[in-house]
C-alpha cells in the first residue's frame, strides 16, 4: 500500500470531514457512471469507504479522473480533504 496509516495520521486536518457534507459531492455523475462498470460505486458510502485508500492514491496521482475524460484533476485541497476523511475514520455524517 502506497499510503499507510502513519501517512494519513500526519496529514494536517483543521476541520472535521464527513461523507454527507464534504465527500459525496466530489464525485460527478460521469465519475459514478464510468466507475460503476469497474466495480466501484462512487455514489455509495460503503463502496467509497472500502476503497478509500485506493481512491486517494488515484486522485492524488491524477490518474483518476483520467486525463482526457473531460474532467479536471482534483485540487490539492480536495485531495487533502479526502485524506482527512480517511484519517478521521471515514465518518458518514
Ligand atoms: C474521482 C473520480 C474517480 C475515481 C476516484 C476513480 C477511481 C478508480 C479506481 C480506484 C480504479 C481502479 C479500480 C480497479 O482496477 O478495479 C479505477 C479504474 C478505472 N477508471 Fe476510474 N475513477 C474515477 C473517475 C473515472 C472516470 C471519470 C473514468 C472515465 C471517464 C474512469 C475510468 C476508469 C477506467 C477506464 C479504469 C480502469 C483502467 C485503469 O485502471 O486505468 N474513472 N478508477
Amino acid at each position: 500500500m502506497t499510503h499507510d496509516h502513519k501517512f494519513f495520521s500526519q496529514l494536517n486536518c483543521p476541520k472535521s470531514v464527513t461523507w454527507t457534507s464534504d465527500i459525496q459531492m466530489m464525485f460527478t455523475p460521469l465519475d459514478i457512471q464510468h466507475m460503476k462498470t469497474k466495480g466501484i460505486d462512487l455514489s455509495s458510502y460503503q463502496d467509497v469507504m472500502i476503497n478509500a485508500v485506493q481512491i486517494y492514491s488515484r486522485v492524488k496521482s491524477g490518474s483518476m479522473p483520467p486525463p482526457g475524460s473531460g474532467e479536471q484533476p482534483w485540487s490539492d485541497e480536495w485531495v487533502n480533504t479526502f485524506g482527512c476523511w480517511i484519517q478521521q475514520g471515514c465518518p458518514q455524517g
